[in-house]
Order: C-alpha cells, then structure tokens, then sequence
C-alpha cells in the first residue's frame, strides 16, 4: 500500500526497486521513517519475512522529528477521530497561514495540524499554501487511506529517537534496517520543527560496520559516501527527482551488507 503523507525523500518511487531486495528477518526496522514508504510498500504478513517462529516477528518506525511521530501515534491509536477532525477542515490559504502561526494545545491538534500543513503545502514542505486543483479541497480526500493505514500500523511500534539509539535497541542478528538518512549535502531539508538538521554520515558509517543485522542504505550519489561505503555492495538506481513539481532524472545509490 501507499503512505498517507508526502514527505521531502520519501521513497515512493525507489519502493519497487528497495522493496525486492529485503532479505527475511525477524525485526523490520526503519530508523529514518519519514512517510515510511518503504514499511507501506513491503507485506504486513510475517510468514513473507519471518526466519524463525522461535523468535517474535516485529516491525519498527522511527524518526527523530517529534511532530512526524506524533502524527503517526495518533493514525495509529486513533484514526477515527483523528479522520472527522481533519474533515471540519477546507483546504484555505486563510486556515494554512492561521495553523503556521498556532500553538496547538494538544497533541491531538498538534497532529491535525502537522496533517493540514502537510497536505496542503507546495512540496509537502509545510511552508507555502498549495494544493492540486479542486480534488484537494479537502486536505484527507480519502478516509479509507487512513483507516487501512491504521491497520498496517497495528503491530509495528513506533519509537522517537535518534538513529544510533534505535539501531542499538534493535540489532540483532535476525534484524533488517532500511536505512534513508538525509542526503549528504542536503541535509538541511529536514530541519523542521524540532529535527535537528542531521550531520552524522560518518556517525553512521562507523555504527553500520559494527552491527550484527543487515540493511539497506539509499543515498544520494557522491563520492564522499561512495568512499565512506567502500567495500560494500553499491548499487546505482534511477529514479525522478520531483520537488518542483518538474520531474527531472537522477542516479542514486543503494549500498547493502548482504
Ligand atoms: C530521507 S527522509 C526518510 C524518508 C522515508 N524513507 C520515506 O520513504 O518517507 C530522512 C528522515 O530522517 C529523519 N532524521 C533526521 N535526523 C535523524 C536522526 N538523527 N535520527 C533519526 N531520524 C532522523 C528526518 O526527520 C527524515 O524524516
């Protein structure tokens, strides 16, 4: 199935490619969650993944920025709810500038308004007022995304932390990350709210060299991380880069320990 959300990076388009190459695994886990489309794309049926019945299946969502996990508590806990708060609400420039400069009092407003902003903003950057002709007047222009969202969300736990804690809390050798960090050089696209603008490459590259689990990292493709990562497997993808609306092709990288 499909993520609910646009989301700067989100692998809509990769998930054809990154979807085939997850190897079994008892523990899924996604460390940079994002829209998580990765998690969306791949079957919720454990006996597709799963290495050993000895060991409990799990799948795990992750991400630093707390407004994002917010969100994706309140579409898991309560999407019912959640679903006729977003529908009082009409896609307007007049209510998108009013939420951007709301405090919300609640975390169940804080998501709501995560939502909105989300939806109805140019490049889901949750800055500028922009929707997609009149289809998006509604900013949920289909309830029955959410509830099945809900339900794939049932199982798979739903951590705000930093990546090296997630992937410290989680590795084994039965683990598989799917690992989407920033992009190196474009890191400052995620420093929202309260994400730290992310610079943890090498962070990161000495972490993954030391687990027990295996993953799949995407990248941006450039030399700095294919030396970083030399003596993995890396792989060249092409995909559509399409922030502007223009969608332009681009190589990016796969790099695996498999
Ligand atoms: C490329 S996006 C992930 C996109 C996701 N795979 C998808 O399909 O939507 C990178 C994510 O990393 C998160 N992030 C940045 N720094 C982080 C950190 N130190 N630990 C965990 N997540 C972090 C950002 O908030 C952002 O959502």
């Amino acid at each position: 199935m499909n993520s609910i959300i646009g989301w700067v990076g989100g692998k809509r388009l990769l998930r054809k490619v990154i979807v085939p190459l997850i190897p079994k695994h008892n523990t899924y886990c996604e460390p940079f969650g994002g829209a998580a489309w990765i998690l969306f794309g791949k079957s919720s049926d454990h006996k597709d993944w799963q290495i050993s019945k000895k060991h409990k299946y799990r799948e795990v969502l992750n991400d630093i920025n707390g407004e994002l996990i917010n969100f994706w508590r309140h579409v898991k806990y309560h999407p019912d709810a959640f679903k006729t708060e977003v529908e009082k609400f009409m896609a307007s420039r007049e209510l998108f500038t009013e939420f951007l400069n709301m405090k919300p009092r609640t975390d169940f407003e804080r998501a709501m308004v995560f939502y909105y902003k989300l939806a109805c903003s140019f490049g889901s950057l949750s800055k500028t007022f922009a929707v997609r002709g009149h289809r998006s007047m509604l900013p949920i222009r289909n309830g029955d995304k959410l509830q099945q969202a809900a339900e794939r969300l049932k199982d798979v736990v739903i951590e705000k932390l930093s990546f090296d804690a997630v992937i410290n809390k989680y590795d084994n050798c039965r683990s598989f990350f799917y690992i989407d960090p920033p992009y190196y050089e474009h890191e400052d696209l995620y420093e929202r709210d309260l994400a730290d603008c992310f610079d943890q490459h090498e962070e990161l590259n000495q972490l993954l060299k030391s687990i027990k689990g295996k993953w799949l990292l995407s990248y941006n493709d450039h030399q700095y991380i294919r030396e970083l990562y030399k003596g993995f497997k890396i792989e060249n993808v092409e995909t559509l880069y399409s922030l502007s609306g223009a969608s332009k092709p681009k190589t990016e990288i796969i790099i695996r320990n498999y």
